[in-house]
Parts: C-alpha cells; sequence; structure tokens
C-alpha cells in the first residue's frame, strides 16, 4: 500500500487562518455507548497518533451535573476532543472551561445528530437551521477557552440541502473562529427516520465535501461517512484535510492497524491483536480493582477479531462469560483459547 507520509500525517495550522493548533489528518468519530472511555485506551493500542473523541455530551450535563462523571479520561488517550451538544452559548462555554481545565485538546460542537432526544433539547443537526446561533456559540466558546474549537456537522438538513445552503453554514459559523468543519457527507431528515437510517438512508456525496474544500481552501474540512479502509481514507486526503472513521473503527478496530504507518510514517503500538489482548488483561485487572462493570471493559473488545478466523467463538465466550458473571480478566483469558481454538480447527493462524 502507497504510504502517504508526512503529506498525510498532520498539517500545521499556520497558515490556515483562523486556526489554532495541529491539525490531525485522521480521527475516530464520536459515538454514543460506543467512544467510551474503555474503547479509546484500547484504540491506542492501535494508533498513537488518530484524534480522538468523546460520545456527545450534554454541556447542561456537565454543568449542572457531575463533571468527574462525564469529563473522566486517561491521559494515554489524548489527543482527546470533548464533543459536545447544546444551544446555549453561555452553558457550552461554562462546560468548555471545565474541559480545557481537566486537559481536552479541542472542543467539538454536535451540529450533526438528529434524534427526536437531541432536538428535543434543540441539540444536533437541527442547529443547522440556525447559523448564526452555532456562530454565537463558537464565538462565546473560542473567547473562553484557548483550544481549537470545531464542528461537526452534515452537508444538509431536510429540504435545505443545497450546496449554496451549507457554504452558507459553513461561511457564517467559519467567520466566528471555527477551527475546523468534520462533515458528515449526508444530509439528515429531522422527522421520518430513526438515528440509525440517517446514517444509511441519506446519500454520502463526497463531491460536496470535496466543493466546499475548494470554494473555502483557508479552512479545515473534514470528511467523515462511509469510510472503510485506511487506504480509502487515505485518497479523500486528495481532496480534503481529514478524513473521520466511525462505524468501521468500532466494527473492525483492527484493520485500522496501518493508520499510523500509513499516515504519520510510525509503528502501530501494539504489534498484534494477542498484544492487544494481553494490555487489555492488564487494564481489565486494574479497571476490575476500581469496580468498573466487567461489561464496560470488555465490551469494546468484542470485534478484535472481526473479519479473522475464530471472531465468532471469540465474541461468543466473551459474551458468555460476562453473562455468567466472571470477571473481565478471566473472561478474556476464556475467549482467547476458545478463538485460538476454532481457527486452528479452521486452519486460521494465531496472530495477525
Ligand atoms: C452508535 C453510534 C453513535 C453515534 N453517536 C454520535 C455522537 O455522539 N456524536 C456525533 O457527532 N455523531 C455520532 N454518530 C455519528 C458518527 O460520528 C458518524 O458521523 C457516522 O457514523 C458516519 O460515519 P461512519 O460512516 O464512518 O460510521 C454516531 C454513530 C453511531 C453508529
Amino acid at each position: 500500500m502507497e504510504t502517504g507520509g508526512d503529506k498525510a500525517g498532520s498539517v500545521r495550522a499556520e497558515g490556515f487562518a483562523p486556526s489554532r493548533g495541529v491539525v490531525r489528518s485522521i480521527s475516530i468519530a464520536p459515538m454514543l455507548d460506543r467512544t467510551d472511555r474503555h474503547f479509546r485506551f484500547m484504540m491506542r493500542l492501535i494508533t498513537r497518533q488518530a484524534l480522538f473523541y468523546t460520545e456527545m455530551i450534554a454541556a447542561s450535563a456537565v454543568v449542572h451535573g457531575k463533571p468527574d462523571r462525564f469529563l473522566a479520561f486517561n491521559e494515554v488517550e489524548r489527543p482527546l476532543a470533548v464533543q459536545f451538544g447544546g444551544d446555549d452559548p453561555a452553558s457550552l462555554a461554562a462546560a468548555a472551561a471545565m474541559a480545557e481545565d481537566r486537559g481536552f485538546d479541542e472542543i467539538n460542537l454536535n451540529v450533526g445528530c438528529p434524534s427526536d432526544r437531541v432536538q428535543r433539547g434543540r441539540m444536533g443537526a437541527c442547529l443547522m437551521l440556525d447559523a448564526a446561533r452555532v456562530a454565537a456559540i463558537v464565538d462565546r466558546i473560542r473567547s473562553t477557552v484557548a483550544l481549537p474549537v470545531t464542528v461537526k456537522h452534515r452537508i444538509g438538513v431536510d429540504r435545505r440541502d443545497r450546496f449554496e445552503d451549507l457554504c452558507e453554514f459553513v461561511e457564517t459559523v467559519a467567520d466566528a473562529g471555527a477551527d475546523r468543519f468534520t462533515v458528515h457527507a449526508r444530509k439528515a431528515w429531522l422527522s421520518g427516520l430513526s438515528p440509525k437510517q440517517n446514517r444509511e438512508i441519506p446519500p454520502l456525496r463526497y463531491a460536496d465535501v470535496y466543493k466546499l474544500k475548494r470554494e473555502f481552501p483557508h479552512l479545515i474540512i473534514e470528511i467523515n461517512g462511509g469510510v472503510t479502509t485506511p487506504a480509502a481514507a487515505l485518497e479523500h486526503l486528495e481532496a480534503v484535510d481529514a478524513v473521520m472513521i466511525g462505524r468501521a473503527a468500532y466494527d473492525t478496530p483492527c484493520s485500522w492497524f496501518e493508520v499510523d504507518r500509513i499516515f504519520f510514517g510510525e509503528h502501530a503500538p501494539a504489534a498484534d491483536v494477542d498484544a492487544i489482548i494481553d494490555a487489555m488483561t492488564e487494564y481489565a485487572r486494574a479497571e476490575t480493582e476500581k469496580r468498573t462493570p466487567a461489561g464496560f471493559i470488555v465490551r469494546p473488545m468484542l470485534g478484535l477479531w472481526n473479519g479473522r478466523p475464530g471472531a465468532r467463538a471469540w465474541r461468543r465466550t466473551l459474551s458468555d462469560s460476562l453473562a455468567a458473571g466472571w470477571e473481565a480478566a478471566d473472561a478474556i483469558a476464556a475467549a482467547r483459547e476458545a478463538r485460538h481454538e476454532a481457527a486452528e480447527a479452521s486452519g486460521g493462524s494465531r496472530g495477525v
């Protein structure tokens, strides 16, 4: 596979006014109920360099709730962006200040989620219909923290999905100083489709995102949606500054082993899947001591062998062991053995 080397790695933001910081050319998307701290810890064994995100966190939950619960992370997860949802500039800025104090690297605003619950809170994709409010939020956060402030959005919502509408949105928000635009390359329907359908049914329109970059060459544009291999990710960099990977990172984490080599010219932190399992076993023991439920620790590991011999035995043994109340490290050991036996039986190999 062709390597991107320096060009693909990180784009220094100098010259990309008004951006702050360094832009990572690849990131792992925010995903509710997926990209928790355990998943992020595991993914750091696969890529040291990609930018990671939290799940979406409602700013009000941080400001009026339990910031320590929502904003906890392990230093090894950095560079790490926190993604907030909300529509109130003051509360988003207050949440951003708390995130900055705790060491996050970036503040991201969710303008892409179309769920009913999120819309009721006037968060997410419905904000694409109110660019002035998004601009006010970005402006307020930017004047409160020194971190990069970025926006994740769609190419359009409902009938407001012309390229001109997208440009108008981006221009308004860019004027407020947004440091990067991550564009999920499909529109969202605010009613009639579930969030899952809204990630599948509206067609991907990569050309709109490429054109957006050509229209605003001085802005940092990241593309998202339907990217399933490192090679496909690299191809997008011909047209945009960065690429964000969502479901494919969760479903087949080990197919991203090549990211650091291809994008940054470095080796992956872990040598192979077995090395990840060793590190996760140690992690599981430490988290079990802190009384973290076994299911939380092990769930991100379910997809580790996907696409390789023995994957089903691995998943089934992990799930069964957890259901039987085993500790995380013991469930992992049993699943490792079962996977190995299944792979041997099918003539497959042990490692990567
Ligand atoms: C289970 C799940 C949860 C998601 N949660 C969020 C979220 O909290 N915030 C957000 O901006 N996008 C969220 N998304 C959307 C992803 O970040 C991404 O935009 C989308 O999955 C398209 O990228 P992909 O095709 O690479 O998966 C979620 C997606 C999934 C599958």
